[in-house]
């Protein structure tokens, strides 16, 4: 039996699986770390938990599906995109990385625009705009901020690479990963020279890229030892996230189209050319298929605001669930039923990271909009739903928009495990949502493309035809979706209403705190 490991540093913690050469998950394991958040908007997490965290899910999957390590015949590797790991000459960590979902680089994205020549100039080179979450901006503002450090600067690396790097000793990224950090030419899957000479960054600080199925190294020994594993087992390319996760439901072709509510939310489609929205309000990445690109709206914090009810105003679901032992939001989205669609007028924005699509706008807030004494706490958990939702439905159109074909939907994450929330997607969407056998997202995908790349199958779009099968299927009840249609628009007019409000806020905030 050939066993394939997949590797997903996720920012709530690392998630590992074993898959049997057909598809079966053998074992699967989470070990979690924090992240610190020094000042509003800041966001890092401390690499060296990734690695441990790593190491332990490894022994973990090893001994909880007893799996014999020379079974294990290769290893694919996902993360969260855009954090920025920055190494010293003696390839140590020289500070906390920067985060996906960090906003501090506002003035830094503003320059990479302005020496692009403007960002139409930029969108033309590498597919993009600058946005704060992505790795170029990182670059500069460590340049701009902490200069002593950008000085010790020799390489730079994206988060699933700083743990390739301890597993095989090698400096390399593929170019599903590589296409958020803004440095990539997406049409070409290399490096863009031109915008690198522009940002003067030198192009030897960043890691080889490969396609996500190929062999980017083998385990050496030091690492092979902490994890209990032989030496020279094969690390496959794998994926950012994002992708992985796409690969891990079958997205690999055009199409069919994911939803995934994980802390972020994404709407991905398939895509055999490289389209780009124009405007660049969606991502324009290339897919971890071979010679094949997708396009990605990215909603900050879609599960990440149900987290936040749950954090700080669920106390009482939480307490019960634990009496009850059950997962707490089995009690909330039980909670959120009570209230109607639409939650009577009740509309939240889930800005409550600043916003990526459709508005690109770090200063964007979280609100309650038309509270009144009829809201309960059941019309305010169902507004959370709800919002986060209408937000993937704005990737959702823009992506129609772009002629792109949305035939099938595929929910993961968070959101695909509730049929409550399952049937809010496709009334939200208006259209029939499903969802998959495999449950495991990005791990899941980087095993498959480990088990393609080292020859179990032809590629990976054969081996996701072998083991994904569709699940279960919801379609949308009409009455709930004439209530939606009639809100969404109201919801998106919202955002536009408070935006210049939104920026004078930040600006109070700053000066205050
Ligand atoms: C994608 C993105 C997030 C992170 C964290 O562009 O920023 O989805 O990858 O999951």
């Amino acid at each position: 039996m050939s066993v394939y490991l997949g590797i997903d540093i996720g920012t709530s913690g690392t998630k590992t699986v074993a898959m049997r050469e057909d598809g079966t998950i053998l074992a699967s394991s989470t070990f979690e770390y924090p992240l610190e958040c020094p000042r509003p908007g800041w966001s890092q997490q401390n690499p060296d938990d990734w690695w441990e965290a790593s190491v332990k899910g490894v022994r973990a999957v090893l001994k909880a599906g007893q799996i014999k390590p020379n079974s294990v015949k290769g290893i694919g590797l996902s993360g969260q995109m855009h954090g920025s790991v920055f190494l010293d000459r003696s390839h140590r960590v020289i500070r906390p990385a920067l985060l996906w979902n960090d906003q501090r680089t506002v003035a830094e994205c503003e320059q990479i625009e302005s020496k692009a020549g403007g960002r139409k100039k930029l969108i033309r080179m590498v597919a993009n705009p600058a946005l704060t979450g992505f790795t170029a901006p990182k670059i500069l503002w460590l340049r701009n901020n902490e200069p002593r450090n950008y000085e010790k600067l020799s390489q730079i690396l994206l988060p699933k690479d700083y743990v390739r790097f301890k597993l095989t000793g090698e400096f390399a990224t593929e170019v599903s990963d590589a296409s958020g950090t803004l440095l990539l030419d997406i049409k070409r899957r290399k490096w863009s020279k031109r915008l690198l000479s522009l940002l003067e960054i030198e192009t030897n600080l960043l890691p080889t890229v490969y396609e996500s199925e190929d062999v980017t190294g083998v385990l050496n020994s030091s690492a092979a030892g902490e994890l209990g594993l032989p030496a020279g087992v094969p690390v496959v390319g794998g994926g950012g996230d994002q992708a992985a996760g796409a690969i891990g439901n079958g997205i690999v072709k055009k199409g069919v189209v994911s939803a995934t509510m994980g802390t972020s939310g994404v709407v991905f489609a398939h895509s055999d050319e490289v389209q780009i929205d124009p405007e660049g309000r969606v991502h324009t990445f290339c897919h971890a298929v071979r010679g094949k690109w997708h396009v990605m709206g990215c909603v900050l914090s879609a599960g990440g605001s149900l987290q936040w009810y749950r954090n700080q105003l669920g106390e009482a679901e939480v307490r019960a669930a634990k009496r009850k032992k059950i997962d707490p939001y089995e009690l909330i989205t039980a909670q959120a039923a009570q209230a109607p669609a639409g939650s009577e007028g009740l509309i939240f924005l889930p800005y409550l990271t600043g916003e990526r699509t459709p508005h690109a706008d770090p200063h964007a807030r979280g609100a309650w909009i038309g509270l009144s004494l009829r809201h309960g706490r059941s019309h305010l958990i169902r507004s959370v739903i709800e919002g986060a939702t209408y937000a993937m439905r704005d990737s959702l159109e823009i992506i129609q928009q772009m002629n792109i074909p949305v035939r099938q939907i595929r929910l993961s994450g968070g959101g695909a495990r509730s049929s409550f929330w399952r049937q809010v997607q496709a009334d939200i969407y208006g259209k029939k949502v499903c969802t998959i056998n495999a449950e495991q997202g990005p791990a899941y995908g980087v095993a498959l493309l480990a088990a393609a790349g080292t020859g179990a199958y032809k590629n990976v779009v054969q081996a996701c035809q072998k083991t994904i099968t569709l699940a279960t299927e919801t379609t949308p009840d009409r009455k709930a979706k004439a209530v939606y249609n009639r809100f969404y628009p109201l919801y998106g007019n919202m955002y536009r209403s408070l935006k210049n409000d939104f920026a004078a806020l930040a600006t109070a905030v700053n000066e205050v705190y």
